[in-house]
């Protein structure tokens, strides 16, 4: 590294107000409206290397749905009929054999799979046998170490999940976000709890290594009662893994829509309250005997149950990213594919990879990246950014740290940065104190 990161970076109070919408969840680094179409280029460029020693994964972007949610964020297309979900995923399979041709790629084994959306399950039997067919051929599949599958409730069914052990999935994990049907209801959700534990015996039934099921805080209507509750129902199924995500009110939602033409039902919950059902969750799910690995995530077992999707990724490993608005990270270039199905499956056609935009990072950006990526797990060994980067990172970060840690959000050892139980509840808000300067405050999308 020519120039310390952290030297760049003004002191800033980490308690600047916090707004109701907008988004919190950090994804990459840098933000993405970072990305450019001019780099692009970089991504070919990449692919065009010898083959790197680094794990390879896919994520698979299933942009289908039922229904859209009214907090829902993700690219997603409603109802469509078979012939439209059938021509998608032969642009998808077309798509991997385009990657797979490259030196980068050629001939390199897989080791992780994500099909997320979208809700994943509501493709049909036959086209998610076809989807799993076409993909296993190239890149092999054959050591592949964990599959993950998005499911919503109401889609899952027993000749579907069968089909899913048979393409390989290991990992399936379900959006429940509430046991409140009135919740439910009010934040335009499809399913009912009723479906939840039809669903959940159903995965149980089929033989899964792994079920998790993902859980939402602070929904709209929510109160302290509800989601006690809501936690006391996920305990009683006893899932692998429990994941709880803050409601966050991003701009291009029905949510923000009604906040803003005063149409809400009921008034949003603040971050604060949010943070604090959180952390009432995490301490029920420990006192059940789960552990908590992440800012988001708690695991019956954390030794046989480790998330490799984020365990790879988040300590720069390569992912292709397949499908319409799809995410990749490769050679060191954050991607993103064209957003709109037309022009998605357009270039597929014309054998181009779908490309819109990307950022091609520097040796401090990776720093940076994977830093505050791991900071969400709760603690950052330094050692391996010694050996991979040759950094300190207690120096390289030696002025957002010691703000953080005055505040009382971190710790710093001599062998790693741990973040406090109050600093990993609001940890996405902390990151940006580590970002370089230029990219401070800027729009995160
Ligand atoms: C793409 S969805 C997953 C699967 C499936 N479509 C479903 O909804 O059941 C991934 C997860 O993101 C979370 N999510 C979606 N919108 C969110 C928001 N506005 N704030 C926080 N979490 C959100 C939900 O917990 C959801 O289960
Ligand atoms: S939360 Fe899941 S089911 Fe709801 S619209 Fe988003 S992707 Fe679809």
């Amino acid at each position: 590294m020519t120039s310390s990161v952290a030297a760049e970076l003004p002191a800033q109070p980490s308690d600047v107000t916090e707004p109701i919408e907008g988004n919190y969840f950090v994804a990459a680094y840098p933000p993405l409206s970072a990305w450019t179409g001019a780099q692009v280029s970089a991504l070919h460029e990449a692919l065009a290397r010898p083959a790197p020693a680094a794990p390879l994964g896919l994520y698979i972007h299933l942009p289908f749905c039922g229904k859209k949610c009214d907090y829902c964020y993700y690219l997603s297309y409603i109802a469509q009929p078979a012939a439209v979900v059938d021509r998608y995923l032969d642009s998808v399979v077309r798509e991997i054999a385009l990657q797979a041709a490259h030196p980068a790629v050629k001939g390199r084994p897989m080791s992780f799979a994500y099909f997320g959306g979208g809700t994943p399950s509501t493709l049909s039997t036959a086209q998610v046998t076809r989807l799993g067919e076409g993909l296993r051929r190239a890149p092999a599949w054959d050591g592949i170490e964990e599959v993950t599958f998005e499911c919503a409730p109401r889609s899952v069914r027993p000749a579907f999940l069968a089909a899913l052990r048979k393409i390989g999935v290991t990992r399936v994990s379900m959006g429940v976000q509430s046991f409140d049907n009135d919740l439910l209801r009010l934040n335009g959700r499809v399913h009912l709890a009723e479906d939840v534990s039809r669903a959940f015996s159903l995965l149980r039934h089929a033989g899964f290594a792994w079920v998790n099921l993902d859980l939402m805080c602070g929904l709209v209507g929510e109160t302290d009662e509800k989601w006690r509750e809501t936690i006391r129902r996920v305990i009683d199924l006893e899932p692998d893994s429990v994941t709880i995500y803050q409601t966050e009110i991003p701009r291009n939602t029905q949510l923000y829509r009604d906040l803003k033409s005063g149409a809400l039902p009921a008034s949003p919950v603040s971050w604060e309250t949010k943070r604090a059902r959180l952390e009432e969750g995490f301490l029920e799910l420990e006192r059940s005997g789960y552990t908590v690995v992440s800012a988001y995530n708690a695991v019956k077992d954390p030794h046989s149950h480790r998330f490799l999707y984020q365990d790879y990724l988040w300590r720069g490993a390569d992912m292709l990213g397949l499908g319409v608005a799809a995410f990749g990270y490769f050679g060191g270039v954050h991607y993103q594919n064209e957003v709109a199905l037309e022009t998605y499956e357009a270039a597929v056609e014309r054998g181009e990879l779908p490309v819109k935009r990307a950022f091609k990072l520097s040796l401090c950006d990776q720093i940076v990246r994977e830093f505050v990526l791991q900071l969400k797990l709760g603690e950052v060994p330094l050692a391996p950014f010694r050996d991979r980067f040759g950094v300190d990172i207690t120096h390289e970060f030696d002025t957002p740290l010691r703000a953080l840690g005055a505040e009382g959000w971190l710790t710093v050892s001599d062998t790693s940065v741990r973040m406090t139980r109050k600093g990993l509840l609001r940890v996405d808000r902390l990151l940006p104190h580590f970002y370089d300067s230029q990219f401070q405050d800027v729009r995160y999308t």
